[in-house]
C-alpha cells in the first residue's frame, strides 16, 4: 500500500501535460517549496486593470507561477494598496503615481526594467508595460530555479529590435498552413488559406516569447503572397495581433513587392510611381486601422526569384523607403533583407555569391530612411554550420542593421539532430570587425553602440508549428530560449543560458543538468565535424532538402554555395590576390588575416582558400586526413548522446524521455550516414586513402547486395556515397516480401546488430530481423510519422536510416535474415547489416 502511494506521488511530481507545450514556463513545483512559500508576499498589485495590458498579464502570470512553483495562493488586485508586503508590478510611471518615486531605480532605457526583492515589498517596474511583464517573468524564472537571494537591479536591452520571423504560408488552400523549413507541424496561424479562428496557440506562443523578451513576430513567410492584403486576411492578422497584445508582442508582416500589380491591379510596382505609393499608403492605413500597434513590415526583394525595385531600374533603397514611408506616420519599422544575390556562372573563378550583399548594399549606406533596418544574415552565404561574419556589418555606418539568425535548423539537422546554436551565434556576435581600426564587435554594431544608429538588433527565423513540442524536438527549444536571452544581452554565456533553460524545462536533478549540458555544448562541434568542416559549409544537398549529405550538389550550378573540389584541390579562393576578392570586403585588419593562408584559422581555411588535399593545417594534419578524422570523431560524439540520455531514465517524465531518446538514436545512426558519405566521397575524389584505413573498410558489415536474395534486387544508389559500397537492395515487387540472408562468419559472442535501410515518405514498409531461428526485431519504415524534416523520396543520404539492436547473442555459422515487406512506393530498401562487437561503432 505504502509503496503504491509513493509511486503515485513520485509520478505526480511530473506535472501533468509534460508534452512540451509549456516549454520553459512549466511552473513545476519546487522540491522545497514549503521552505520558501512563507517569505513571499501574499498579495500582488498589478498597476493596470485593462485586460489587454501586459501589466495585467504580469499579475496573472505571477499568480499562476507562485501557485505552481510554491503551491501558494496569492491574491491579485489592480488597485494600489498600502499593504506592508506585496508584489507590485507596473510601469515606473504608474508606480510613481500610486506610491511616489521609487527609490534607487536608475534611469531605464526603453523596455528596461527594475527588479527589487530586497524589502518586504517586491518591486517589478518596467520602463513601459511590456518591460514590467519581462520583469515578472524574470522574477518567476529565478524562483522556479530555486533562487531566493534578495537582489535589486535594473536591466536594459542591448537593442530595440528583438524579433522572430515565421516563414508560415497562408496561401496553400487545401492544405494546412505549411511552414517553409518547418519541422514542427503546420502553421499555428494559418490553415487552408485563412487565418485560424482559434488563437490559443498564438497566445501561448506570445507568452513564451514575452518571457524571453522578444517583442515582435513577423507571422508570414518572407516569400510572401499578396493575398495577405485582402480585407478578410487583414481582419485575420488583426486577431493574431489581439492575441499577442496582452503579452506585449507586436505583429509584423512580410510583403510581396509585386502586390500593386498582382493584388492591386496596377500596371506596375515601380516604387517611385505615384499610383504605387498610394496603393501602399492605402493598404498600410487599412492595416493600422485594424492593428494600431503593428510593428512594421519585412521585405525580401530581388532575391531568389522575388520581385523587387531593381526590375524598374530603381535602387534597393528606393524599394525599402517606399514601405518605410508608408509605415512612418504609424510609428512602424521596415526590415529589409540583405539576402540579395544573382545566379552565377561556375566557370568564372572570380564569381562569388558571398560578395553579393556588400556589392548590392555598400553604396546605399546613408540612402535609407531612418526607420529602415537592413536585416543581414549572420554569414555571407546561408545559415551554414560555420561561416565568417557577413562583412556587410562593417559597411553600414549610416544605416540601422539587424543580424538574422536561424532557430530553424534548416542546414543543421532540421531539429532531428541536436545542435545547440548559441556557440555558433557567439562566433558572430563577439566578432571584432575592426572598422576604421577601432573595436567594432558585431553585437555593438547592431545596437546603437558603435555607429550611433536609432534602431537595430536581431531577428531569428523560427519554425514553431502546431506540434505540442513547438519545434518538433524538445531539446531544440533551448535554441529559441537562448535566442531571446542573447538578443537582450549578447554578452551572456551560452552555457549559463542553457543551464537556466534545463532547470526550467527538466527540473533540478544534477545528472539531468550535467548530461544535457554536456550533450548540448558538444553538439554544434560534433555536427560540424560530421557534416562539413574547415569552413567548407554544411555539405548537404543544397538543391533538394538541405538535410542529408550530398557534397557534389554544391558545385557545377549557379547557386554559388561552391566548394570547388576537384581531384587535387578543394576550397573557394576568396583572396584578393588570386580569387574572388571577398576577403577584401572586410576592414583592413580582418582582410589581411583572411587574405593570408597562414593567418586564416583552420576552421575557416576552405572558406577563404583553395588548397591541395595534402595541405598541412596549423594542427599539423593534412586537409584530407582532418576530414576523415573529424567525421569519425563527430559521429563518435553523437554515439555518446544515446547512453548519456539513457542514464536519465526515471529522472524525466516518460513522454519527453522517450521522444528525445528516439531522436538521439536517429541522430546517432544518421551521423554515421554523414560520416561515411562525406569520407567516401572525398576518398573517391582525391584518391588519397585514410591513414587509419577506416574509410571504405568496414570489416563488421554484411552488404545487402552480398546476401542471398529472394524477392530482392540490387540497385545502385545516387549519390553513390550515401550507400555502403554504393549499392542497396529493394524488393522486386511492390506487394511481395523479400528476404536477404547470410551466414555469420564472425566468432560467437554478444554483438550490437545495426541494420541500415532507407526510409522513404511514400510508404511504411515492414522489416524483420532474424538471427538463427530468433526474431530479433520488427519495425516499420515510418520516419514520416516521427521526424518532421523535409520530404525524402529517394534512396539517398536523407532517407538513409540505422536501427540498432544491442546485446544480441550470436553463434558463428548462424544465419542473419532480413524480411522486408514493401508498402506503397517504399520497396523495403536495405543497405547493410553491421554485427558490432562491444565498443565498436561502424
Ligand atoms: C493600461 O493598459 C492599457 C493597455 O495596454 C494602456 O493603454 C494604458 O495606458 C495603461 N494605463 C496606464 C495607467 O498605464
Ligand atoms: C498566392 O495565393 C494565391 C491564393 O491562394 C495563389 O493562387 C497564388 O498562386 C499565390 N501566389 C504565389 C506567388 O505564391
Ligand atoms: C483551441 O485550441 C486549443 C488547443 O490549441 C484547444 O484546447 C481548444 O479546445 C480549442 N478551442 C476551440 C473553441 O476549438
Ligand atoms: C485600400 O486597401 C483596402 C485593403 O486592401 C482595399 O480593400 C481597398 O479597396 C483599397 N482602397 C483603395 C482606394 O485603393
Ligand atoms: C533599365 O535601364 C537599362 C539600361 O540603363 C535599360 O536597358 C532598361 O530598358 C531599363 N529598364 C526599365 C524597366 O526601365
Ligand atoms: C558560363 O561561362 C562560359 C564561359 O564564358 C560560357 O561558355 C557558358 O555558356 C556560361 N554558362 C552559363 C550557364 O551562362
Ligand atoms: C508531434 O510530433 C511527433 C513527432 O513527429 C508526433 O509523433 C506527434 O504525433 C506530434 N503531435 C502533435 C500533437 O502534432
Ligand atoms: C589562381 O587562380 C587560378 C584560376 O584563375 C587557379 O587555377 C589557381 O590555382 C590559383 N592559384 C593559386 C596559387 O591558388
Ligand atoms: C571534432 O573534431 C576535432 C578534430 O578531429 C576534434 O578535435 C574534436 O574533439 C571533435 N569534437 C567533437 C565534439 O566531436
Ligand atoms: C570513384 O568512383 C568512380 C565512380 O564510381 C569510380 O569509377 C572511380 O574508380 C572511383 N575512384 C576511386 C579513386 O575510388
Ligand atoms: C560483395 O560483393 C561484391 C560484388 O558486388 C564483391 O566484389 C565483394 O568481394 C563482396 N564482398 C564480400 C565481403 O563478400
Ligand atoms: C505497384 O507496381 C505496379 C506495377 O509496377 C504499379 O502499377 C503500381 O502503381 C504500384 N503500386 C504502388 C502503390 O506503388
Amino acid at each position: 500500500m505504502r509503496r503504491v502511494l509513493f509511486t503515485f506521488l513520485a509520478s505526480l511530481s511530473f506535472a501533468s501535460g509534460e508534452n512540451g507545450l509549456n516549454g520553459w514556463l512549466r511552473y513545476a513545483p519546487l522540491p522545497d517549496a514549503s521552505q520558501h512559500a512563507g517569505s513571499i508576499p501574499a498579495t500582488i498589485v498589478a498597476l493596470n486593470s485593462s485586460t489587454i495590458s501586459p501589466v495585467y498579464t504580469a499579475g496573472l502570470e505571477l499568480q499562476a507561477g507562485l501557485k505552481g512553483i510554491l503551491g501558494k495562493t496569492v491574491s491579485l488586485s489592480h488597485q494600489s494598496s498600502t499593504e506592508a508586503s506585496s508584489i507590485i508590478v507596473g510601469t515606473v510611471d504608474a508606480y510613481t503615481k500610486a506610491y511616489g518615486r521609487p527609490r534607487g531605480v536608475p534611469k531605464l532605457d526603453e523596455e528596461g526594467f527594475w527588479l527589487n526583492t530586497k524589502g518586504n515589498t517586491i518591486q517589478i517596474l518596467g520602463q513601459n508595460e511590456r518591460a514590467a511583464l519581462y520583469g515578472a517573468f524574470e522574477y518567476l524564472s529565478s524562483i522556479a530555479q530555486g533562487s531566493f537571494k534578495p537582489t535589486a537591479y535594473a536591466t536594459n536591452p542591448n537593442a530595440p529590435i528583438r524579433w522572430v520571423n515565421q516563414w508560415d504560408n497562408l496561401d496553400d488552400s487545401g492544405t494546412h498552413g505549411s511552414v517553409e523549413r518547418g519541422y514542427g507541424g503546420p502553421s499555428i496561424f494559418f490553415d487552408k488559406g485563412h487565418v485560424v479562428q482559434n488563437m490559443t496557440r498564438a497566445s501561448q506562443y506570445a507568452r513564451l516569447l514575452a518571457s524571453i523578451r522578444v517583442n515582435a513576430v513577423v507571422v508570414n513567410n518572407v516569400n510572401a503572397n499578396a493575398t495577405l492584403l485582402s480585407a478578410e486576411n487583414i481582419e485575420g492578422i488583426g486577431r493574431i495581433a489581439d492575441a499577442f497584445r496582452p503579452y506585449g508582442v507586436q505583429l509584423g508582416i512580410s510583403l510581396n513587392f509585386a502586390s500593386p500589380e498582382t493584388f492591386g491591379g496596377l500596371p506596375t510596382a515601380d516604387p517611385l510611381e505615384t499610383s504605387v505609393i498610394s496603393f501602399w499608403t492605402n493598404v498600410t492605413t487599412q492595416i493600422y486601422r485594424r492593428i494600431p500597434d503593428m510593428a512594421g513590415y519585412l521585405v525580401k526583394a530581388n532575391s531568389e526569384g522575388q520581385p523587387g525595385p531593381l526590375q524598374y531600374n530603381r535602387t534597393l533603397a528606393d524599394g525599402a523607403n517606399l514601405f518605410a514611408r508608408a509605415v512612418k506616420p504609424h510609428g512602424g519599422i521596415l526590415m529589409f533583407r540583405a539576402f540579395v544575390y544573382d545566379q552565377l556562372n561556375y566557370t568564372d573563378w572570380k564569381a562569388d555569391r558571398a560578395n553579393a550583399a556588400v556589392d548590392f548594399f555598400k553604396d546605399l549606406d546613408g540612402k535609407f530612411d531612418d526607420n529602415v533596418v537592413v536585416q543581414i544574415k549572420y554569414g555571407p552565404i546561408d545559415f551554414q554550420v560555420r561561416e565568417p561574419v557577413s562583412p556587410l556589418f562593417s559597411h553600414m555606418k549610416k544605416t540601422s542593421t539587424a543580424v538574422e539568425l536561424q532557430v530553424a535548423q534548416e542546414y543543421l539537422g532540421q531539429q532531428n539532430h541536436l545542435v545547440y546554436l548559441p556557440p555558433l551565434w557567439k562566433t558572430i556576435l563577439d566578432f571584432d570587425l575592426r572598422v576604421d581600426g577601432k573595436k567594432s564587435l558585431v553585437r555593438d554594431i547592431i545596437s546603437s553602440e558603435r555607429f550611433n544608429r536609432p534602431l537595430g538588433g536581431s531577428a531569428a527565423v523560427v519554425n514553431v508549428g502546431t506540434n505540442n513540442t513547438w519545434l518538433g524536438s524538445h531539446l531544440a527549444m533551448s535554441n529559441l530560449y537562448a535566442y531571446g536571452r542573447l538578443a537582450w544581452d549578447p554578452t551572456e554565456d551560452s552555457q549559463d543560458i542553457l543551464q537556466d533553460w534545463i532547470r526550467l524545462t527538466f527540473g533540478f536533478d544534477k545528472r539531468v543538468l550535467n548530461v544535457i549540458t554536456k550533450m548540448s555544448m558538444e553538439s554544434w562541434q560534433a555536427y560540424e565535424n560530421y557534416s562539413g568542416n574547415l569552413g567548407i559549409q554544411t555539405l548537404t544537398d543544397i538543391l533538394y532538402t538541405h538535410f542529408g549529405p550530398n557534397p557534389a550538389s554544391q558545385d557545377n550550378n549557379g547557386w554559388g554555395q561552391w566548394t570547388r573540389a576537384d581531384r587535387n584541390t578543394i576550397g573557394m579562393d576568396r583572396t584578393v590576390s588570386n580569387g574572388t576578392g571577398f576577403s577584401g570586403q572586410y576592414p583592413a585588419e580582418v582582410a589581411a588575416r583572411y587574405e593570408n593562408l597562414e593567418t586564416t584559422p583552420d576552421e575557416l581555411l576552405l572558406w577563404f582558400h583553395h588548397v591541395k588535399y595534402d595541405y598541412r593545417l596549423q594542427s599539423g594534419k593534412t586537409v584530407i586526413q582532418h576530414f576523415y578524422d573529424a567525421h569519425y570523431e563527430g559521429a563518435a560524439t553523437a554515439q555518446t548522446f544515446v547512453p548519456l540520455w539513457e542514464s536519465l531514465k526515471g529522472k524525466i517524465d516518460s513522454e519527453r524521455y522517450e521522444a528525445v531518446l528516439f531522436r538521439l538514436k536517429y541522430q546517432s545512426g544518421h551521423s554515421i550516414v554523414w560520416r561515411d558519405a562525406i569520407n567516401n566521397f572525398y576518398a573517391n575524389l582525391s584518391g588519397i586513402p585514410d591513414e587509419a584505413k577506416r574509410v571504405g573498410n568496414y570489416p563488421w558489415r554484411i552488404e545487402a547486395e552480398n546476401m542471398t536474395l529472394s524477392g530482392y534486387q540490387v540497385v545502385p544508389v545516387t549519390p553513390f556515397e550515401t550507400a555502403s559500397k554504393y549499392n542497396a537492395v529493394i524488393t522486386t515487387s511492390n506487394t511481395t516480401a523479400g528476404t536477404a540472408s547470410s551466414t555469420i562468419k564472425f566468432p560467437s559472442g554478444i554483438y550490437n546488430v545495426a541494420v541500415n535501410y532507407f526510409d522513404l515518405n511514400g510508404g511504411r514498409a515492414q522489416y524483420e530481423l532474424h538471427i538463427g531461428d530468433k526474431l530479433i526485431g520488427k519495425w516499420f519504415g515510418n520516419n514520416e510519422d516521427n521526424l518532421g524534416h523535409e520530404p525524402f523520396a529517394y534512396l539517398d543520404g536523407h532517407s538513409a536510416t540505422r536501427i540498432t539492436f544491442p546485446g544480441i547473442k550470436i553463434q558463428k555459422g548462424e544465419t542473419v535474415k532480413i524480411v522486408g515487406v514493401p508498402n506503397g512506393a517504399e520497396l523495403a530498401p536495405l543497405d547493410y547489416v553491421s554485427i558490432l562487437p562491444h565498443g565498436i561503432v561502424d
